[in-house]
């Protein structure tokens, strides 16, 4: 079952931010997750629609300049970085699992995970590309048909897993909330990975381990890698 670094080691430093990204890497995380959005034509790591929980900003990310969000501290002085800023601290040393937040950012990370492959050492099978915007992930999967694509589910996701399949999609991103042994048996059974969020919990973890799960979310991937039952 795959670790994967949620919005970096978040538990440990502030989300998204590149402080985050670079303890996931020292802890030896295999996967990272971030939240990409786009504002003044660039592509911004950040989870929220608006600026006020996670910076000392205020308003709705998406219609900032980017001169207003380059000067915002998104936590420990740390500012809101840029979807290639991440991928070059990264450097291919890892998966790289990017979430299209919002809308128009699929041809903008098709264009940067292509430059990342040329510049940055990543490999085309290092990048997973979810959302819960499927119209926008499958924008995407026209654009870089060779990338996998995770459908992410908030809910009914044995009903939505259809919508996986009809996406042609690696996997399905599914909530802890909804997840059981049967979803895990019939997304396997359609040829679907399935990765679950947000799972911060060891008993939780283990539980979806036995039930075949393929990967998880967390914010303490510290705690998870070194569990000897995961391994
Ligand atoms: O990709 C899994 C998870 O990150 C989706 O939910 O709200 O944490 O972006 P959220
Ligand atoms: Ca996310």
């Amino acid at each position: 079952m795959q670790i994967i670094a949620h919005r970096g080691a978040s538990g440990l430093a502030p989300e998204n931010t590149l402080k985050a990204i670079r303890l996931a890497l020292k802890l030896g995380a295999p996967a990272i997750e971030i939240d990409v959005q786009q504002a003044d034509g660039e592509l911004w790591v950040f989870h929220d629609r608006r600026l006020d929980r996670c910076t000392n900003g205020h308003g709705v990310l998406s219609r900032q300049s980017a001169a207003y969000l380059q000067g915002l501290d998104a936590g420990d002085g740390e500012p809101i970085p840029l979807l290639w800023h991440v991928m070059a601290a990264i450097k291919g040393e890892c998966e790289l699992h990017i979430e299209l937040k919002g809308i128009e950012t699929a041809e903008g990370v098709a264009d940067l995970t292509r430059r990342a492959e040329v510049e940055l050492g990543f490999m085309a099978d290092q990048w997973l590309v979810s959302s819960f915007h499927h119209p926008e992930l499958a924008r995407f999967g026209a654009l870089r048909p060779e990338i996998r694509l995770g459908a992410l589910i908030a809910n009914r996701p044995l009903a939505l897993s259809h919508a996986a399949e009809a996406l042609n999609a690696w996997s399905l991103n599914c909530d802890l909330d909804f997840v059981d042994e049967a979803l895990v048996k019939d997304a396997h059974d359609r040829g679907l990975k399935v990765l679950i969020y947000t799972v911060d919990q060891l008993e939780d973890a283990r539980q979806l381990h036995e039930w075949g799960v393929d990967g998880i979310f967390t914010n303490r991937p510290d705690l998870m890698l070194k569990d000897t039952q995961l391994g």
